[in-house]
């Protein structure tokens, strides 16, 4: 694996499962491993856990890692070959990422959608850019449609809390937010889900369809009460809407997940990838109770991306 940007296999994601639950008895066992390596976090935009997990990651393996909130810190990048730069960009990603190639042994960048250039955005265009132009492995920190280490951490804590269910019910279930949200981290749990082999349902309102290329194989319902009927695991997440690109769609019904909602599946665990919303994505009665695995998830963020990182500098 020379990137970390999708799910690639079952056989690679189960083999970062067992090390991940490895790292996370002992997480400094490979502590020399990363000796004399040095990873560069590339953030164009916000974060909290994805930054500290991922430092804390690399501290584990004895790796070195840098921060740069380009975002915030740096010049304004532009993205396209061949622009003229007579606007508000200063440096092109061609400069830049070759620079940071030459600072760095792995790279890792977080970069959303714009939500407005769907073609853009569909082809993940930034990482795309960086990948081609730092010459260096890259781990995906959130991409435009694709949001991998968090999956894999979520893969981890449902397996951490598989009964013995050979085949559980997944459910992924659209709620409100008031802002247009990207669908990297719905996407991505579907492409990891059903690679995975999980029994998948997503339910969401009528215009919240997701890009096909990660729901096929996937039971697809707007009904969001037969979509929790029985589940194990629930993962609830708001995304925009895809086909009228970035769009919010006004729904009548209610969507914030309750405990009068999962009255008919009693054993069912609540994911979420955080920062949430309470009471408007998810209810607090949800959230602080035993259902819900948000904390466990956040904290599998750290073995995950461990698991990532030793794989690269293996
Ligand atoms: N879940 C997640 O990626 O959180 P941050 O945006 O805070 O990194």
């Amino acid at each position: 694996m020379k990137h970390f940007t999708q799910f690639e296999n079952i056989t690679t994601a189960s083999a970062l499962i067992d090390q991940a639950l490895k790292f996370k008895e002992n997480p400094r066992i490979n502590q020399a491993l990363g000796q004399g390596k040095r990873l560069g976090l590339i953030f164009l935009n916000p974060s909290l856990r994805t930054r500290v997990s991922t430092q804390i990651a690399a501290s584990n393996l004895g790796i070195e890692s840098i921060v740069l909130n380009m975002d915030k810190e740096s010049w304004a990048l532009e993205m396209h070959d061949g622009a003229l730069m007579n606007k508000n960009t200063v440096e092109h990603i061609k400069d830049a990422a070759a620079v940071l190639g030459s600072y760095f042994d792995m790279l890792a960048i977080r970069a959303f959608p714009s939500l407005t250039n769907k073609g853009e955005d569909s082809d993940d265009f930034t990482l795309k850019q960086f990948i081609k132009y730092a010459k260096l492995p890259v781990v995906s920190l959130e991409s435009a449609i694709r949001h991998p280490l968090q999956s894999l951490a979520d893969m981890i804590t449902i397996r951490e809390n598989l009964s013995t269910k050979s085949k559980p019910k997944v459910v992924l279930t659209w709620a409100p937010h008031i802002k247009a949200i990207p669908h990297a981290v719905a996407n991505s749990f579907a492409e990891w889900s059903i690679g995975c082999g999980y029994d998948l349902t997503i339910a969401h309102p009528e215009g919240y369809e997701l890009d096909e290329r990660f729901t096929q194989g996937a039971h697809i319902t707007h009904n969001q009460d037969e979509a929790l009927a029985d589940a194990d695991f629930v993962y609830v997440k708001n995304w925009s809407a895809f086909h009228e690109y970035g769009k919010i769609i006004h729904v009548n019904q209610p969507w914030l997940l309750t405990e009068e909602k999962l009255k008919n599946s009693p054993q069912a665990k609540v994911m979420h990838c955080l920062p949430v919303r309470r009471n408007l994505e998810l209810s607090d009665e949800i959230l602080d109770s035993p259902r819900s695995l948000v904390q466990e998830q956040a904290n599998n963020r750290i073995y995950a991306a461990q698991a990532v990182l030793k794989h690269i500098i293996s």
